[in-house]
């Protein structure tokens, strides 16, 4: 099979960077890389394998002779410049909502449900960051003895709202610490020493927003299981790039911590961090820059006597795993 040709629509993001940084470390091979941008950074130059790439404006020419191109550019520019991509010839992974509740397309995790990617008709969405990060540690359980009520409540880091959210993480907290005035200028609230609700719309009707939306659908349709119950807080937290999940499920029959900590203990794109003399758990420190999701405190839930239940507390690195990391081995397996 030939080495394909990729391009990186969104190359200058958050997530953009670290497709390029994934194709870099782990020696993807491939026949030539673009990256794409708005005009505003046409020009601008990235490192990629020793070489200077120069950034490009997306065009609707941009994907002639492409194979597979990695969108992260946000919904709207997915939506208008995916199906021109496809047509192209290219296969899309999509790291936006725009195409993920699309019954026809489908929504990948490799470590759960590969077996998917054959349906694609050009595209491939890649899942919610918050998803990813409660699902890939939740799969062996739900293999084993099938999960059928889950809670979940986020501590979700900036990277998830992108570079600009990143940015007003440091420069809020910089004005903080020198005890200046920071106006919000990206979310509205102010972020240093503070954490909120997710900054995603609120539906009227049940009072949950668009990110616990998220979660809840694509834990159905990940798991191919709509009988899973499962309800979601997710609040934006000033970390600036590992999400961190604390979840609490119930399986089918009886199971006990030592089950689930060895169903994790084997499982792929797993480590386990459950130190309980030292009180060391995973953390967002220890998940930044690496691609496993790290899961502890796994114990009994105390409030289910049947016991069927677990609570445990997982950290992914958002921009990794939860996003660039999922979307470059989707790749790897095209
Ligand atoms: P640019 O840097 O030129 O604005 P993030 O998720 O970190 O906010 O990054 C969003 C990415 O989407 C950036 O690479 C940004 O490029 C890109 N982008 C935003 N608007 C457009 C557009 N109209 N056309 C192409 N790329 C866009």
């Amino acid at each position: 099979m030939k080495n394909k040709n990729i391009a990186i629509v969104g190359a200058t993001g958050a997530v953009g960077r670290e497709f390029v940084g994934c194709l870099e470390s782990r020696g993807v091979p491939l026949a030539s890389l673009k990256l794409l941008a708005s005009a505003r950074s046409a020009g601008q130059t990235q490192s990629f394998r020793g070489q200077t790439l120069a950034i490009e404006e997306l065009k609707e020419d941009s994907f002639n002779g492409v194979d597979i191109a990695l969108f992260s550019a946000g919904s709207g520019i997915s939506k208008q410049y995916a199906p021109i991509a496809v047509k192209a010839g290219a296969v899309v992974v999509d790291n936006s909502s725009a195409f993920r509740a699309d019954p026809a397309i489908p929504l990948v995790v490799p470590e759960i449900n590969a077996h998917r990617m054959k349906d694609h008709k050009g595209i491939i969405a890649n899942p919610n960051c918050a998803a990813i990060t409660t699902l890939v540690p939740l799969w062996p359980v739900h293999q084993a003895n099938p999960v059928r009520r889950l809670i979940v409540s986020t501590y979700q880091a900036a990277s998830g709202g992108g570079a600009a959210l990143m940015e007003e993480l440091e420069f809020s907290t910089r004005a903080y610490l020198d005890g200046k005035e920071y106006a919000p200028k990206v979310v509205k609230y102010p972020y240093a020493f503070n954490l909120f609700s997710h900054n995603t719309a609120i539906d009227m009707a049940t009072g949950y927003n668009d990110e616990e939306a998220k979660v809840i659908k694509e834990t159905k349709k990940i798991f191919e299981d709509d009988r899973i119950a499962v309800s979601a807080t997710c609040i934006r937290v000033p970390v600036l790039r590992a999400h961190s999940v604390s979840m609490t499920f119930e399986c089918e029959r009886p199971i006990t911590p030592q089950e689930v900590k060895a169903l994790l203990a084997k499982a792929p794109g797993v480590r386990i961090v459950d130190d309980w003399a030292n009180n060391y758990f995973p953390m967002p420190k220890d998940a930044s820059g690496q691609g496993d999701v790290l899961a502890g405190r796994i114990r009994k839930d105390l409030s289910d006597p049947s016991g069927k239940s677990i609570s445990m507390f997982v950290a992914a690195d958002q921009l990794l795993k939860g996003a660039a990391l999922n979307a470059v081995q989707i790749a790897e397996l095209l």
